[in-house]
């Protein structure tokens, strides 16, 4: 068969090696992909928004499968366009995208599906969400409704900074139309896990758990960015946490979307936030995480194209998912200066050292091909990711990983996994 994926980063390579991997499949390509994708499939200068080409390209090319991975299409109704040519494409529809597209909706099917998260109020005035703030207590969590690349969220101590975030998430419109609503919610404290599933619209499928590090400095200091590392399984993620998920979160939102007449096919990633009084959801996503896939997907046993084709179909109760019992940690390389400024087109050199190496990995998430070379093209540029049979073990190599390749103003955190040693 023939498959389409849709995207750019690293999350998209690590779909495409999984893909790769099924005997079902001759060709691959990818629209727009990166230098990496390109060594495995055939990409195509088309972005992921342009829906009129990408339909089109999939048409001509009597594609049997088109893969969403980003959230813009995503949200945007990419595969109920798809749909409409009788394409088949896997991801969620536009109606139900709208878990990851709105906070505002989550927030709400939560609250009426009661399902534990943090307490919020939704707003659409400056003013109202002003006078809220006049009363609540600190630290206060602000979030702009819509998609803002992961940079949504404020975390403001004080009703000064709040009322700044305020303003600038409403009325500067900092992430622009993203800011036309905002949620208010409740601080919470705990660790963080990221909870991938496979949904086929009325049964899930949770996949290994993983811990994603967002702030750009070592010890979670600095800006939020989309990702500088993960690994895989969290070892806070107990049988008893689990168990919580699995009675009040997991099934009740496949459920609650079907509800609503909003039939949720795709990946449903539930970030989590385990606190002193129980798991709670911080946030839906509606595709792959990203670093997130890069040390989930390489631990499952799985053909990649028989679990999403279940999920199309509604079938996936047929599937016995599996995932390798190890682990696997990923360390971003990125471009000193991300998330806010960098330099773009350095060469990277030594990517030729992950051939034929079992269990690591080099995910390109911003690189292109520039003549005979491959060059930065982004903030986050590789995805170095080595398994291990042990957490230790993952980590170490992938360290020892990140020495292989080299492109002037690489950055990386030196903790990514540090945690597990509290574990
Ligand atoms: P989100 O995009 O909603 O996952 O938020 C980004 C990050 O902000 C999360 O990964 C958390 O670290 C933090 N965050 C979001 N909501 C809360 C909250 N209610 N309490 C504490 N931290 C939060
Ligand atoms: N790594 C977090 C995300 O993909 O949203």
């Amino acid at each position: 068969m023939k498959v389409l994926i849709v995207g750019s980063g690293g999350r998209e390579h690590a779909i495409a090696t999984s893909v790769a991997k099924s005997p079902r499949v001759d060709k691959i390509y990818c629209a727009p992909g990166n230098a990496g994708i390109g060594q495995l499939a055939e990409c195509v200068p088309i972005g992921a928004m342009e829906f009129d080409k990408i339909v089109t390209f999939a048409k001509e090319n009597a594609i049997d499968l088109t893969i969403v991975g980003m959230d813009d299409p995503l949200v945007g109704g990419l595969v109920d366009e798809l749909e409409k040519e009788g394409l088949r494409a896997f991801g969620p529809r536009k109606n139900a995208a709208i878990l990851e597209g709105s906070k505002a909706f989550s927030k709400d099917l939560m609250k009426k599906y009661n399902i534990p998260t943090a307490a919020y109020e939704n707003f659409d005035n400056p003013d109202e969400a002003l006078a809220y703030l006049e009363t609540a207590t600190f630290p206060i969590v602000l979030k702009a409704d819509g998609l803002a690349l992961g940079k949504g969220v404020l975390i403001c101590n004080t009703l000064e900074e709040a009322k700044e975030g305020v303003k600038s998430i409403m009325m500067d419109k900092a992430f622009g139309t993203a800011g036309n609503r905002m949620v208010i919610e409740e601080f919470m404290t705990g660790r963080e896990v990221s909870v991938l599933s496979y949904v086929d619209g009325k049964t899930i499928k949770t996949m290994t758990s993983a811990q994603d590090h967002k702030r750009a400095m070592d010890g979670d200091q600095g800006l939020n960015t989309g990702g500088m590392g993960t690994f895989s399984p969290s070892p806070f993620y107990t049988a008893e946490v689990d168990e919580f998920c699995k009675k009040y979160i997991y099934q009740a939102t496949v459920d609650a979307m079907a509800a609503e007449g909003r039939e949720f096919k795709g990946i449903i990633f539930f970030g989590l936030m385990l606190t002193p009084n129980g798991p709670r959801v911080l946030e839906y996503n509606a595709r792959f995480g990203d670093p997130e896939a890069q040390v989930v997907l390489p631990r499952m046993k799985n053909d990649i194209i028989e679990v999403l084709e279940a999920c199309i179909d509604g079938k996936l109760d047929e599937v016995d998912l599996q995932f390798e019992d190890n682990a696997a940690v990923c360390v971003v390389l990125a471009s000193d200066g991300y998330p806010v400024k960098y330099d773009k087109g350095l060469e990277i050199r030594g990517l030729e050292n992950f051939t034929d190496k079992d269990g690591y990995y080099c995910f390109h998430a911003g690189t292109k091909l520039d003549g005979d070379k491959i060059v930065t093209n982004g903030g986050r540029v590789l995805g170095v990711t080595a398994k291990g049979a042990t957490l230790q073990e993952a980590r170490a190599n992938a360290y020892a990983a990140t020495e292989w390749v080299d492109f002037d103003n690489k950055y990386m955190r030196h903790d990514i996994g540090k945690a597990i040693d509290e574990a």
